[in-house]
């Protein structure tokens, strides 16, 4: 048990550091590049032979169903590279708005022989995530993770219920 531990204590450590030879010094010493105002930190260079890319599969549910869980055990592989936070592309009309090319600037840099997988559960109980899905590419690969319908509404209750009891009030 505690071997398994430090195993995932490695693994998200190694997931969290930034290699330093991503972080480009420039002439002088500055790791801000020329023009940039360095509001946001050093400039992270990615690696060499690496760009961006459209998912080639998509966790899409169910919400409380364990899709972070299946997200990060899928970023363990050395081929999967996994976006790091819920993009909400399809279903939010505010970020479909922005596009294709914003949607694919979502995603991590990842080598030729990787694949790019983001999750957001929120796809699957939105009326108009699938023909929008379908449209970008209708090979893509889905995933779906599901749960025991009751313990999975018992647990979105009570995260909807410790989330939302603050602003709510009592009644
Ligand atoms: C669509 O998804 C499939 C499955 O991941 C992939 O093989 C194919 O290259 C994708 N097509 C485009 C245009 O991205």
């Amino acid at each position: 048990m505690a071997n398994l531990l430090s195993y995932v204590l490695f693994l998200a450590l190694r997931t969290f550091a930034a290699p330093p030879e991503y972080i480009q010094v420039w002439p002088g010493g500055s790791t801000l590049a020329p023009g940039d105002l360095g509001t946001v930190g050093p400039s992270l260079v990615p690696p060499p032979g690496t760009s961006k890319h459209a998912p080639h599969s998509i966790i899409i549910g169910v919400r409380k169903g364990g899709t972070r869980a299946l997200l990060e055990m899928l970023d363990i592989h050395p081929e999967v590279a996994a976006a790091a936070t819920e993009v909400h592309f399809f279903d939010w009309d505010e970020n479909y708005g922005k596009g294709f090319e914003w949607y694919r600037d979502q995603m991590p840099y990842s080598y030729p022989n990787q694949i790019t997988v983001e999750k957001t559960p929120g796809y699957f109980t939105s009326p108009v995530a699938p023909a929008r899905i379908h449209a970008m590419n209708s090979s893509i690969r889905l995933l779906l993770i599901l749960r025991d319908p009751t313990e999975r509404v018992i647990s979105d209750y009570t995260h909807h219920l410790a989330t939302t009891q603050n602003t709510l009030g009592t009644t």
